[in-house]
């Protein structure tokens, strides 16, 4: 699997967590319009942790939700904790609330992970649930949101972890013995076909590992993060200032600034 560490890869920085927030929940409203226009309907597939909750929010303010034909979108998630849905900890939770309540989105349109009972039976369920979305097309979902974990992990890819390694299955489970909570995940092989894929990462606990995974050392295996690399696709990096501070990239807005008038 190639992977992308490649220090040029579009990285755009901004000021704050809100800056972020709001070119993400762009990003979103583009890529439905797009979507929507050219295939008739534009599938999603959130992330979960908490850096996008902010961009949920803004989704469902009238400013960017009245920009988006909620009837033709498609919820999915990269990746879901084994706990039951009402438990705080439940991706699908964070974003129902924060986003998917407060829009005119059909239930049915909402494909949560349910593994609360048996990961391995959800894994192959939620892949069923992708093949018959797909069916008969290119399983290419228009827009994932990823987030970047502090040891290099994205969705719930973990370093050595089986599931990163996967090459034929679009998802997996991802037994956390001890550590954490069981979960679910989508694979490289569906991921690395996305139209577009935008890494949300904010945060000065993110500076170390942003920079790790972006410019990468060649002699070690790469990390998950660094496997993500959508290749008829699109990929971005939206940071803001704490998690740049290691990379020498430039805020959007001296980049602004340095334009010439
Ligand atoms: C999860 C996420 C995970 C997350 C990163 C970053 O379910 O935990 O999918 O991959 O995106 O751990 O989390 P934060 O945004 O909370 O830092």
């Amino acid at each position: 699997m190639a992977d992308s560490r490649n220090p040029s890869r579009p990285v755009r920085v901004f000021p704050d967590i809100e800056m972020l927030s709001r070119a993400a929940a762009e990003f979103f409203v583009r890529q439905a319009n797009l979507a929507v226009k050219a295939r008739g309907r534009f599938s999603v597939a959130l992330s979960g942790g908490q850096t996008p909750s902010r961009t949920y929010e803004l989704l469902a303010q009238p400013d960017y939700r009245d920009r988006v034909a909620w009837t033709r979108v498609h919820v999915f998630w990269g990746d879901e904790r084994c706990v039951p849905p009402e438990d705080p900890r439940n991706n699908a939770r964070l974003a129902r609330q924060a986003l998917l309540q407060h829009v005119p989105i059909p239930e049915k349109q909402i494909y949560p992970i349910k593994c609360a009972i048996s990961s391995e039976k959800a894994a192959r369920e939620y892949e069923a649930r992708l093949r018959l979305f797909f069916a008969g097309q290119p399983p290419r979902i228009d827009l994932i949101f990823l987030g970047l974990g502090a040891d290099g992990h994205t969705a719930s890819l973990f370093p050595g972890a089986a599931a990163a390694n996967e090459q034929e299955s679009w998802t997996a489970a991802v037994p956390r013995p001890g550590q954490d909570l069981d979960r679910v995940t989508l694979t490289l092989p569906l991921i690395n076909q996305a139209r577009t894929v935008v890494f949300l990462v904010a945060g000065k606990d993110k500076a170390s590992i942003l920079k790790k995974v972006l410019s990468g050392d060649s002699d070690l295996p790469p990390l998950p993060a660094q496997l993500i690399n959508p290749g008829d696709g699109e990929l971005y990096w939206l940071v803001d200032d704490e998690a740049a501070v290691l990379i020498n990239e430039t805020t959007e807005e001296k980049k602004l600034a340095k334009t010439p008038k």
